[in-house]
């Protein structure tokens, strides 16, 4: 670790993700005692009615929920303050960083309009040398956008300090997915076309909205979740072997991955497929229709549920359709990446019971690595049963929050999303924002608490896929 003292200056401290995931990360991160002489700064555009006290009791209660209560968290609490600005005006944006001390550390945990605004006031300004930028998604709100705020960004820091946060990097099985595939002889090589039959990523939730309308009406599942998250965990599962983790070649392997992706037969109204949910039970909860919830305008028909197939153009991977999935409200969670292998070539008359494919499973909550194989059951040796056989991790170190402030503070952007990427995954899903915004697929429905619609892209499930 790097001992400066450092200070994070958080705006949009008063919102949502601050609250919820942001501080408790933060908490965690200063808890385990790696950063020193950290001073906290909140901000928040004073149309709210925040204080000292109040912002402390904010970051108090936060720390509190992941029992962040040492001494070095405690001093984070007793010396953190709120300033209230507008960030899109130079004037409080130099007043903000006169205000701190030692390096600097900017978290935008604010919606992609202001960010914009906020970072070409700062580019106007100018920023003490070595700050560094943490950038929560979305990025821009399509390539376009994503582009120019990455030209504002690379006129005033460098892009190694620019950290755009995907806090699914700082998972811990995300992260285990390069230990699996790249420390273990027996599943690289057969990780490509010859034998595999389609790789799924899928992220079932069954919370609804949770009273997000302000964001997640304006993004829908297949930004809040494919563009960002679901891309890259595809990466890291289709990516060439990098020499090192460091952050130039780690960064490097998935952009070559995402620079080769594209839609299914570059046809969104067929490899596409978007729903949101009507009123139900999902999880033992009572939901509302998303429609119906406060603050969301019907006639936008934001998605809840997106569905799309996507090919990965490389030797590797050509012809092996990579499914992914999201969707809110949904009977269950299931959190998993799925690799289905192809039928063996041959197997001997005889034996029986294999129609199942060879599955690896990488779970992501609960976290689990698993792989589903054909083998004698206990009556008849020939009559084959499928088996799981799985292996449990426990949570990481850090939750993702403090994995990835943990980056910023150690100048490490491994674990944070390259600019060229995050222009190239919107250019991914572009094509479905575009059929979709034409009415070319029809937004379906699903109950609260259902399987979703029922002619998801997912089927035939993986148990169902034949011998190719
Ligand atoms: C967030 C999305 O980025 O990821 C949420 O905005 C989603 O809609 C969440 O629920 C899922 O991540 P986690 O860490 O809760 O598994």
């Amino acid at each position: 670790g790097d001992r400066v003292s450092q200070t994070l200056l958080l705006l949009g401290g008063t919102g949502d993700l601050a609250a919820r995931l942001l501080l408790p990360g933060l908490g965690r991160l200063v808890d385990t005692g790696a950063q020193p002489g950290l001073t906290l700064i909140g901000s928040g555009s004073g149309t709210e009615d925040w204080d000292d006290e109040r912002w402390r009791r904010r970051v108090a209660d936060a720390f509190a929920t992941v029992g962040a209560d040492g001494p070095r968290a405690t001093e984070v609490v007793r010396t953190t303050r709120y300033v209230s600005a507008d960030v899109t005006r130079e004037e409080d944006l130099r007043r903000l960083l006169t205000d701190c001390r030692g390096r600097l550390v900017i978290f935008f945990a604010l919606p992609p309009m202001i960010t914009a605004r906020a970072a070409a006031a700062l580019a106007r300004i100018g920023l003490p040398p070595g700050t560094r930028l943490m950038l929560e998604k979305p990025f821009g709100t399509n390539a376009v956008s994503a582009r120019s705020l990455n030209g504002i960004l690379a006129r005033f820091v460098p892009e190694d300090q620019v950290h755009r946060i995907d806090h699914f990097l700082g998972k811990s099985t995300v992260m285990n997915i390069l230990g699996l595939r790249f420390a273990n002889r027996i599943f690289e090589p057969v990780l490509n076309s010859a034998h595999v039959a389609c790789v799924d990523v899928v992220f079932d939730e069954t919370l609804g909205l949770e009273g997000r309308a302000g964001y997640y009406d304006g993004a829908g599942a297949l930004v809040d979740m494919v563009q960002s998250h679901l891309l890259q965990v595809l990466a890291l599962i289709a990516m060439d072997a990098p020499p090192t983790l460091d952050a130039r070649d780690l960064r490097g392997r998935k952009a070559q991955v995402l620079r080769a992706t594209r839609v299914w037969d570059d046809d969104p109204v067929r490899w596409s497929r978007r729903a949101r949910y009507t009123a139900g039970e999902a999880a033992g909860r009572r939901l509302p229709a998303y429609a119906d919830e406060p603050g969301i305008d019907p006639n936008r028909e934001t998605e809840t549920l997106a569905e799309v197939v996507l090919a990965v153009d490389t030797w590797r991977w050509a012809g092996v359709p990579f499914r992914l999935r999201s969707g809110k409200a949904l009977a269950g969670k299931r959190e998993e990446a799925v690799v289905t292998f192809k039928q063996p070539p041959r197997v001997p008359t005889g034996l029986t019971g294999y129609e199942q494919p060879d599955r690896l499973r990488i779970g992501f909550g609960p976290d689990r690595l698993s792989l589903d194989v054909n083998i004698n059951g206990p009556g008849n040796p020939l009559e084959l049963d499928q088996v799981n056989l799985a292996a449990d991790f426990g949570p990481g170190e850090l939750p993702p929050y403090g994995e990835v402030l943990r980056g910023a503070f150690e100048g490490d952007p491994a674990l944070s999303v390259r600019g060229d990427t995050v222009e190239d995954s919107w250019r991914i899903v572009e094509p479905v924002l575009e059929a979709w915004r034409a009415g070319a697929v029809p937004l379906q429905e699903y109950p609260a608490g259902s399987h979703g619609p029922g002619d998801s892209l997912l089927t035939p499930a993986p148990g169902e896929l034949r011998r190719h």
